[in-house]
């Protein structure tokens, strides 16, 4: 798919992150405010944008992607007006170096595995922006493979997880938002140092609910500048189900249970895929 996906450092990226800016990222001057949205795809990223964006009641700037456009990106960057809340699905290791100098705070979103492989396979579906893809049992070997845009998830996780303890990074856990939203909201809170009262955080938390979100977007005319996901700008995409355990519709058990074995494997010595909500 050589119009749609390109390698660079060993990962598939879209043609919307161009080779010219990826080579460049290093360059990026970062701010100490700078706030970070990190996740793999389809970990729920714009659930936790909404949040964000909610919480600062519009006072702070979401802007485009880091990875995604031109070269001329980063300096659109710079005349963005602070606080910056900047997305990203970049691995730890291609970070801009200016952003773990400056000590700039991320918080990291995870999902379980399986369901996030399953809500990329729809993605894959419905996006054009994404090669056509096989059915399902085609597409879990390549998923299995990090053979998917962005590369392995395997990597991602283990990748930012060894920077857990360096007190910029909050993580938050898909699952146990979908279980008590408030008390993710609470953390969130006191990771930036926001105080706000409990009747704030229950009309944040219904304001970012799947079905408001899904039933916002209808009315919302697409604004690329407001995707928080490299991979699209069309904002319909994200608000499929919202679920969790949806894997269980897709995985047949021999699946389950080769990727049981290569969870265990890998994420061995990962105590952050201890905490994940695997079941
Ligand atoms: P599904 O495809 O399983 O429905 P991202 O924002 O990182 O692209 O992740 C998209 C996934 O998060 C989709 O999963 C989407 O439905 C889900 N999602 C988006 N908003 C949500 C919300 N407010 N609550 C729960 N899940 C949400």
């Amino acid at each position: 798919h050589p119009n749609l996906i390109h390698m660079f450092n060993g990962i598939p990226f879209t043609t919307r992150s161009s080779t010219d800016l990826l080579r460049s990222l290093d360059t990026f001057q970062a701010r100490e405010d700078d706030l970070l949205l990190v996740s793999y795809p389809k970990s729920g990223t714009h659930w936790l944008a909404e949040i964000i964006k909610n919480l600062y009641d519009s006072k702070v700037t979401l802007t485009s992607p880091l990875e995604f456009g031109e070269l001329s990106k980063l300096e659109e960057m710079k005349n963005l007006p602070s606080r910056r809340i900047i997305p990203t699905h970049l691995s730890y290791n291609m970070l801009p170096h200016d952003l773990k100098a400056k000590k700039c705070k991320s918080i990291y979103i995870v999902r379980n595995p399986k369901d996030t492989a399953v809500s990329l396979y729809h993605y894959y579906r419905d996006n054009p922006n994404l090669p056509t893809i096989e059915a399902w049992p085609a597409y879990f070997n390549m998923f299995m493979q990090g053979e998917v845009v962005c590369g392995s998830w395997f990597d991602h996780i283990l990748g930012w997880e060894e920077h857990k303890n360096d007190g910029t990074i909050l993580i938050l856990y898909y699952e146990s938002m979908k279980k008590n939203l408030p008390k993710s909201i609470q953390k969130i809170c006191s990771f930036l140092g926001l105080s706000i009262s409990d009747q704030e955080i229950n009309e944040v938390s219904r304001m970012s609910s799947f079905n408001e979100m899904k039933n916002n977007v209808e009315k919302e005319n697409h604004d690329p500048n407001h995707t928080v996901c490299a991979l699209t700008s069309n904002r319909k995409l994200i608000f499929r189900k919202g679920a969790v355990g949806d894997w269980k519709n897709h995985f047949s058990s021999k699946q389950n249970r080769l990727f049981d074995e290569v969870y265990k494997s890998k994420m061995e010595s990962s105590a952050l895929a201890r905490r994940i909500r695997y079941e």
